[in-house]
């Protein structure tokens, strides 16, 4: 028996995963982690303590690009000292770079493709000193499958009580700045079966929020089930607390959906829209596939049924060609719209995409500046926003508690407000109805409601 447990624990390696860039990539790390788990591999915080190292990588924008091959430098010294430590290198750049990424970087082992996951196993077993192993071939070309295989669907919930379900993999609409089509290939939709099995396992175990995963979620069809009505399955799961979702693309965000956010008691409101720029000729540049008066008609559709829902959105300053004039659009549509924030990205050119061969690039100090004054003016916003908030009551799912700071927690409003609550009694997972009452630069107080006498 003794001999059996040593046995096991000289078996036990372990592995150091760093994943850059999107929730999609966070939720294939979680993949990998399972995966991995069953073959014996421990999760380790250290990569100088690992016998694995996992990049999975992120090729959105040419920064995150370059922060892979830093990594990669780095990790060469850890090489020096265990030569007996794997490096491997998955995702997005994978995808792209393929075995381009073995001949610039010798201390990789294996390089990995976007839908290569399940084959981890196997890559692992074969390499060695000297075979490396570069796998990118892609294995969703069917509309509709499942992604996971049933006998590999999570069972336990690593992360806590919030979890990330993919839905859709890859995107068909090939905006011309954008590198997903390339790295993740064209959509393909989820069996609804097996997306519901994975919640339910998720939810049995300690789920309370699902998010949604995929590159334009409200196109997802499959087994003639639309977005919608897979909304619908999911918010009847007994044990839900919240759904979200990210995603949409404006485009697709119809009467059908706005709805839902009403209907639907699991269904937060809250909704990531991805604006990119105000100008109608860059959108059309671009190849969003709307205007910008169509897209305040979709904020309508929304406000106008819950006028207090949240909105998010992506913009892009810079694209190629881009005005002062039409950057000053963007800054018109944002203050017009107020969106509760936004994240905004200077454009940058990605290989095999239309919009890296248009002439007209935008010379980078003007990209930053740009980017400047929209911040400054999306700051303004968020703190007058803020600021109403205060006095209002608004439910709270608590996600952590402090560990210096034993009872402070923070959590999540439906409209995704992080808020922080001092000498709060209650424990991560709970649902608590708070009082917000100040308002600080970064953070957002409330009190429990308990507290407040009627
Ligand atoms: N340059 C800058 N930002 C980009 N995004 C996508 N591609 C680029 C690029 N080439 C942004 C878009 C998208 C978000 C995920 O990343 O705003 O919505
Ligand atoms: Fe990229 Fe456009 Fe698809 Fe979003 S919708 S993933 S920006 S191509």
């Amino acid at each position: 028996m003794i001999e059996k447990d040593l046995r096991n624990i000289e078996s036990v390696k372990k592995v150091f995963i760093k994943t850059y860039g999107c929730q999609m990539n966070e939720y294939d790390s979680e993949k990998m982690i399972e995966i991995l788990a069953s073959k014996n591999y421990l999760i380790t915080k250290n990569p100088t303590e690992a016998d694995l190292i996992i990049l999975n990588t992120c090729s959105i924008r040419e920064k995150a690009e370059n922060k892979v091959f830093s990594e990669l430098g780095r990790l060469r010294k850890i090489k020096s000292i265990n030569p007996n430590l794997k490096i491997g290198v998955g995702g997005c750049v994978a995808q792209q770079r393929g075995s381009s990424i073995l001949k610039r970087s010798r201390n990789v082992d294996f390089v990995f493709g976007t839908d290569n996951l399940f084959e981890l196993p196997g890559i692992l077993k074969k390499i060695s000193s000297d075979q490396k192993i570069c796998k990118t071939d892609r294995h969703l070309r069917q509309k509709v499958r499942n992604f996971i295989p049933d006998n590999a669907l999570r069972k336990t919930n690593n992360f806590g009580i919030k979890s990330f379900i993919a839905i859709t993999k890859g995107c068909n609409n090939n905006c011309s700045f954008c590198v997903v089509p390339n790295t993740r290939g064209g959509e393909v939709s989820r069996e609804p079966e097996n997306i519901i099995t994975e919640a339910k396992n998720l939810i049995s175990a300690g789920t309370k929020e699902i998010c949604l995963l995929g590159q334009n979620v409200n196109s997802y069809n499959a087994n003639n089930i639309n977005f919608v009505e897979l909304l619908k399955n999911l918010d009847s799961l007994k044990d839900l607390e919240r759904l979200r979702f990210i995603s949409p693309h404006p485009k697709d965000f119809k009467k059908d959906l706005a709805n839902a956010f009403v209907e639907l008691r699991t269904l937060c409101e809250h909704m990531h829209l991805p604006l990119q720029a105000g100008s109608n000729r860059i959108l059309k540049k671009m190849r969003r596939f709307y205007t910008i008066e169509t897209f305040f008609e979709k904020v309508n559709l929304l406000r106008d049924r819950l006028p207090d829902a949240t909105l998010s959105t992506d913009l892009i300053v810079g694209f190629p060609g881009e005005t002062d004039e039409e950057f000053e659009m963007t800054l018109e549509a944002v203050k017009k719209i107020r969106f509760d924030s936004i994240y905004s990205f200077k454009y940058s050119p990605r290989p095999k995409t239309p919009a890296a061969k248009y002439p007209e690039q935008i010379p980078e100090e003007i990209r930053s500046q740009r980017l400047k004054l929209l911040l400054e003016a999306q700051e303004k916003i968020v703190q007058e926003k803020n600021n109403a908030l205060v006095g209002t009551n608004q439910e709270i799912l608590i996600e952590k508690k402090n560990a210096i700071k034993g009872r402070m927690v923070s959590g999540r409003s439906r409209g995704n407000h992080l808020v922080t609550i001092d000498n709060c009694e209650n424990e991560v997972g709970e649902l608590i109805q708070v009082k917000i009452t100040e308002i600080h630069k970064n953070s957002i107080k409330a009190e429990p409601m308990s507290r407040f006498k009627l």
